[in-house]
C-alpha cells in the first residue's frame, strides 16, 4: 500500500486558516475541555537546551519537543518540533521555528508535516484570550503588553476579540526598537485603540486591568505592589513576575499544572519547587472552569493571576483543522514516503 505525507508550508497554513483567531480561540478551547475529559494525551515536554542553565539556554537556544494525541472532533496524534533561535532576528529569521507532525492515530504513520511557526503564536496567544475571557473583569479597557514580539501581537489579538472593551495598549520592551516596531504595526491593525511606549514595566502595569508577560526575561520584572484591584496577571514565559505578584493573587488559574511543573521555568514553577506554593493552591485549570466545573472571575475585585506553558495538543487541534481542509481543496505537496 502506499502512503502519501501532505506538506504544508507557511504559506499554505496562513491560506488554510492558522491566522484565524476566532477559529484558534475555538480550537484552544476544545483542547483544554478535552483535556479535562481525559481524552487527550500530554506527554511532558522533552527539552533539549545547550548550556547548563536557563541564562545559557536564553542566549545559545534550544530545541522542544512537544508530542500528543487530542481526541473529539480532531482525532489525531502527533508532534510539535519547536526550535528557539535567539540570535537568528540578525540574520532576519523567526526566533521561534515549528514543525507539525501529524500522524494517523491508528496506523500511527505520519500523514502531515506543516509549518507550525504561526500556530505556536497563535495558539499562545488564544490561550492568553481564552484566559482574558474567563478571568479578566467584563469592562478592562487597559493592557499592559511587556515583551513586544511575536507572542505580544497575538495576545492582543486575542484579548480584543473577547474584550472589544480594550481601548489603551500600555508597550513595555527592553529594546526600544521593537516597542515602536509593534506600536507601528499593531495601532495601524487596530485604530481605535491608544499605544503608549511605557518607559518602565512599572509604567506599563500600574492600572492596567489585564497585564501580559511573553518576554525572554529570566528576571522577575513585575512588583505585587503594581496589581490594581480587579486585574489580571498572565506570565506566558518564565520567571518574570515577583514571588510576591502570586501570593498577593486572590486566584491562581492555570493551563496544567502538571505540564508547567514538568517545564519547571515560569515563577510559580520556581515557587512549586521551593514549596512555596502547594498543588492546592492551585484554583483552576481553564478546561475546569470552561466544563463548569470551577469558577472563572467571581467579583471585579479580584486579583487573579494565571499561567501557562501550553501543550502540543493545541498545535495540534490547530493544525488538524487546517490539514482536514487542505485535502478538501487540494492544498499543498503529497510527499511519496512508502512505496
Ligand atoms: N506559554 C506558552 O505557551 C508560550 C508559547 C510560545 C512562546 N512562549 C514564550 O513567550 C516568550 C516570547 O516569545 P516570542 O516568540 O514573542 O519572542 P520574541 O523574540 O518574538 O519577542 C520577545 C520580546 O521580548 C523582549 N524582551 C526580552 N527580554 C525582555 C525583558 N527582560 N524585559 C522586557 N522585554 C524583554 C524582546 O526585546 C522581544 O521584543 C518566550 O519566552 C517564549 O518562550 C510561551
Amino acid at each position: 500500500m502506499n502512503v502519501d505525507i501532505l506538506f504544508l508550508n507557511n504559506k499554505d497554513m496562513q491560506a488554510l486558516g492558522a491566522e484565524d483567531m476566532q477559529a484558534v480561540l475555538n480550537d484552544v478551547e476544545q483542547a483544554y475541555m478535552l483535556t479535562e475529559k481525559g481524552d487527550v494525551l500530554t506527554p511532558g515536554k522533552c527539552v533539549m537546551r545547550w548550556g547548563e542553565t536557563i541564562e545559557d539556554e536564553n542566549k545559545l537556544g534550544r530545541i522542544n519537543a512537544m508530542p500528543g494525541y487530542i481526541g473529539g472532533e480532531y482525532d489525531m496524534a502527533g508532534i510539535k518540533w519547536i526550535g528557539s533561535g535567539p540570535s537568528n532576528y540578525k540574520k532576519g529569521l523567526p526566533r521561534a521555528s515549528v514543525i507539525l507532525v501529524l500522524n494517523d492515530p491508528e496506523t500511527k504513520l505520519p500523514v502531515c508535516l506543516a509549518d507550525g511557526t504561526q500556530i505556536s503564536a497563535m495558539r499562545t496567544g488564544a490561550s492568553g484570550g481564552v484566559a482574558v475571557k474567563l478571568l479578566a473583569r467584563q469592562d478592562a479597557e487597559v493592557m499592559a503588553v511587556c515583551g513586544a514580539g511575536a507572542q505580544g501581537r497575538t495576545q492582543l489579538d486575542a484579548a480584543v476579540i473577547v474584550r472589544p472593551s480594550i481601548r489603551k495598549v500600555n508597550v513595555y520592551d527592553i529594546s526600544a526598537e521593537n516597542a515602536q516596531r509593534y506600536v507601528d504595526e499593531m495601532s495601524a491593525k487596530y485604530p481605535a485603540i491608544e499605544f503608549t511606549i511605557a518607559p518602565t514595566a512599572e509604567a506599563a502595569c500600574r492600572g492596567s486591568d489585564i497585564i501580559v508577560t511573553v518576554t525572554l526575561a529570566s528576571v522577575p520584572f513585575v512588583e505585587a505592589d503594581w496589581l490594581k484591584k480587579g486585574s489580571l496577571l498572565m506570565n506566558l514565559a518564565g520567571n518574570e513576575v515577583s514571588y510576591g505578584c502570586i501570593e498577593a493573587a486572590d486566584k491562581i488559574v492555570v493551563d496544567n499544572w502538571d505540564t508547567i511543573k514538568h517545564r519547571m521555568a515560569s515563577t510559580i514553577a520556581l515557587m512549586a519547587d521551593e514549596g512555596l506554593i502547594k498543588d492546592e493552591d492551585i484554583d483552576a485549570q481553564l478546561g475546569q472552569i470552561l466544563d463548569g466545573k470551577k469558577t472563572g472571575r467571581d467579583n471585579d475585585e479580584q486579583i487573579i493571576f494565571f499561567n501557562a506553558v501550553g501543550t502540543g495538543i493545541l498545535d495540534l487541534a490547530v493544525a488538524t483543522r487546517c490539514y482536514r481542509k487542505a485535502l478538501k481543496e487540494n492544498v499543498g505537496i503529497k510527499i511519496p514516503y512508502w512505496r
